[in-house]
């Protein structure tokens, strides 16, 4: 069967979070959670920053393996420190996987995106990569930040006419960096929700 990212609900253009794993030269093996972007049915994009691990490895290797979970312990561990070998598989994805893709960099590339809040040149390198191999242990859809966003402006929504104005002015900026990160990565239904959201917040007269 052909390699279709959507078979995990990885829609074009938009980015979703997960856990790379690779290997050093040595062998070692190492986890971080990276945002991958689905830009064709098998093709990905990432953005690394330079000093990790996980770059350092995808350049000496070209492979790396994109597993889909939603154990929040990984993520926690493996953003803090390192994750403890027996997470791993012998082939190098991880036990708690509900999904993953093996990857073959096509190309490398140093960019800075200007709409980034860190805005230093040449400290991150876009990959461009190809889709090898995909396994689903089990029904999932690819973790995307955008519906926590979606529901955590709801609920601020609906505390509006309760709170003080200063915590009015908090949920104000949280909502436009939910809107912005929403705009970015979100799914085209998140979009939609927050597009809602804004226009009710101006009919209340609050400027965004
Ligand atoms: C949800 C999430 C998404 C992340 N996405 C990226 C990313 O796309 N690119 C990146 O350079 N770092 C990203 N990070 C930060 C790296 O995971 C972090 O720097 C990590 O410590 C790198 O570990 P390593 O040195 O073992 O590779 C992300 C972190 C989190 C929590």
């Amino acid at each position: 069967m052909e390699i279709n990212l959507s078979q995990i609900g990885m829609e074009q253009g938009r980015q979703y979070e997960t856990i790379i794993t690779t290997v050093d030269e040595k062998g070692n093996p190492n986890a971080a959670p990276i945002g991958v972007i689905c830009a064709a049915d098998n093709i990905i994009i990432l953005r690394i920053f330079k000093g990790s691990h996980t770059l350092d490895n995808i350049i000496s290797q070209r492979e790396f393996i994109v597993n889909i979970t939603h154990d929040p312990e990984v993520f926690q561990i493996s953003t803090i420190r390192n994750l403890p070998e027996d997470y791993f598989n012998e082939d190098n994805t991880l036990k708690c996987a509900e999904a993953y893709f093996k990857c073959e960099v096509i190309s490398l590339t140093e960019a800075v995106k200007q709409s980034d809040p860190i805005k230093k040149k040449d400290e991150a390198i876009v990959i461009k990569s190809k889709v090898v191999d995909l396994v689903i242990n089990e029904n999932t859809q690819a973790v995307n930040r955008g519906f926590g966003y979606v529901i955590e402006s709801l609920s601020n929504l609906t505390r509006f006419d309760m709170v003080s104005t200063e915590q009015k002015e908090l949920y104000l900026n949280r909502f436009r960096e939910a809107n912005r990160v929403v705009t970015k990565v979100g799914r085209k239904e998140d979009i939609k929700a927050m597009r809602e959201i804004k226009k009710e917040l101006k009919s209340k007269g609050y400027d965004l």
